[in-house]
């Protein structure tokens, strides 16, 4: 079986993938630890060559919420419903550490180009001050340049902004909208814990439409406690009504230590049967598709020329990214990098940063400070091999449409791990899971395919990408990408 993968990549990998959540074991491995970070002042050493790309993309946490919804597992701070955001002394401080990772964080002169994406993502980010998200831009603008056409997102919640605000984040620079609507029953809002309502959800997509936003997403949630197909049918139709340029759609993931975690079991009622989950999924594929959206990776939807630049990064064959705040976790050279995520933990790794007791040693061990020893209990870093890059390309690759190109993996992993993967996947061309295709994108049809399956010159000649189907091959993503795995490991 099969389940929609909720994994925005942003803080462990920077944001959870949402796959279809048949097992959740490879997604969580993703989501949970992050797909290669980096530790900020790491020596560029490392087991796998230098990145071609140096960083531009860079994800800052911006952890508050009103609240914490039911489903959440994210390191956030809960201000409360009546905190006045605008001097919070909580938010003040938490902008101040934030800007002393940016600045501390070594960055060799070769390795530092202009900034062409940055993701504000929470938590609520639309609940800070624009003087204080200011503030930040200011810092990554001095600190790494912004490109003039730089793509900068900012997660937003109903409720949490008015058109003043939502314009003044705009003249900032903020250029694309991610709305956290997740359903448009007032029933299951409330019993999702979250902090706001559905009139909040049609103010917000007004004001979003009235302050002119031309790029903007919406993130649903299918899967939640007592949602019926009829209510999965209508958030997604008025999701279209409401015309945002992407769509991210998200399988419920119950997480343990959260209050769906204590009261559900996956699979029981009053969550779907897994039966029923791939039909939310099959739903909404359709309906999106046949709305102009383009299914362009396993939970995102958007029009041509939409898809998430930012999010783009993190499939795109290991590209590097930076991660700054609380939880967030950055890829760079090879080596993933998750910050603590915890407050105090955090605060005293910056501290940590800034009087440089963080660095790591050539070898790609650890030093051994106290300092360093004490953050080890609290963050993750991880050197990349050969084969987790290979295994992270192919689970990466695999969730987008475009696939994963043999052609570049066959120059960076060798042609015998190409080979094995194909024919791997031979009996999934069969069932329709898996789509081989030509340079041109063509696919390779059953009969042909199994006389190039057979001669290794023509594979190499002739096959260009592997992807999965939508929605079967989605669905069963998981088992898929293990299976993967398990070559890549023999
Ligand atoms: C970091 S959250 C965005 C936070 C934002 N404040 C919000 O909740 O709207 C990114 C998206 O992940 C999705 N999400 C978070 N936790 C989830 C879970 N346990 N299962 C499925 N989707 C989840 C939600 O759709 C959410 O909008």
């Amino acid at each position: 079986m099969l389940r929609s993968t909720f994994t925005p990549i942003f803080t462990t990998f920077p944001a959870k993938p949402i796959f279809p959540k048949l097992s959740l074991s490879t997604c969580n491995a993703i989501a949970q630890t992050p797909p290669p970070p980096v530790r900020q002042n790491a020596s560029t050493k490392t087991t796998t060559s230098k990145t071609p790309h140096p960083p531009a993309s860079a994800y800052l946490h911006l952890p508050f919420c009103r609240k914490r919804c039911h489903y959440c597992d994210f390191p956030i701070l809960a201000l409360g419903s009546s905190a006045q955001v605008d001097n919070d002394p909580r938010i003040v401080n938490y902008i101040d550490v934030l800007s002393r990772e940016i600045v501390a964080t070594q960055v060799e002169m070769s390795q530092c180009v202009p900034l062409k994406t940055v993701f504000f993502g929470g938590g609520t980010p639309s609940l800070v001050p624009p003087k204080l998200v200011s503030s930040v831009l200011e810092i990554l603008s001095s600190k790494f340049g912004l490109c003039a056409d730089a793509e900068i997102s900012m997660e937003m919640d109903p409720g949490t902004f008015d058109s003043k605000k939502l314009k003044e984040f705009i003249d900032l620079g903020v250029n694309r909208v991610s709305l956290g609507v997740q359903a448009f029953q007032q029933e299951l809002l409330k019993s999702c814990g979250r902090a706001h309502g559905i009139d909040e959800v049609h103010e917000a997509i007004e004001i979003v439409g009235s302050c002119g936003v031309g790029n903007w997403s919406m993130d649903l949630i299918s899967s939640l406690p007592h949602q019926t197909p009829e209510m999965w049918e209508e958030s997604l139709q008025l999701t279209i009504k409401a015309q945002p340029t992407h769509v991210s759609v998200y399988d419920l993931q119950v997480e343990q230590d959260t209050k769906f975690g204590v009261l559900y079991t996956p699979g029981e009622f009053p969550l779907p049967s897994d039966i029923q989950s791939a039909k939310f999924y099959r739903m909404a594929s359709k309906m999106l598709l046949d709305a102009g959206y383009n299914h362009y990776e396993i939970s995102s939807y958007s029009k041509s020329g939409f898809e998430c630049k930012h999010n783009l990064t993190y499939w795109d064959n290991n590209k590097s990214f930076y991660g700054f705040g609380l939880g967030s976790a950055s890829y760079i050279d090879g080596v993933r990098f998750s910050r603590p995520k915890k407050l105090k933990e955090y605060m005293s790794y910056v501290q940590d940063l800034e009087d440089g007791t963080t660095e790591s040693c050539e070898d790609g061990g650890v030093d051994s400070t106290e300092a360093l020893m004490d953050l080890e209990l609290e963050s993750e870093d991880d050197y990349v091999d050969s084969n987790e890059a290979a295994m992270d390309v192919v689970m990466l690759s695999l969730r987008t449409s475009k696939g994963l190109n043999l052609r570049s993996y066959r120059e960076a992993f060798g042609g015998s791990l190409v080979i094995s993967l194909c024919n791997v996947y031979k009996p999934y061309a069969a069932s329709g899971h898996v789509v081989y295709m030509d340079q041109d994108r063509r696919e390779i049809v059953a009969d042909e395919l199994e006389k190039v399956l057979l001669d290794e010159q023509r594979m190499e000649e002739e096959l260009a990408y592997i992807r999965l189907s939508d929605p079967d091959g989605f669905l069963l993503s998981n088992e898929l990408i293990s299976l993967a795995f398990g070559a890549i490991s023999s």
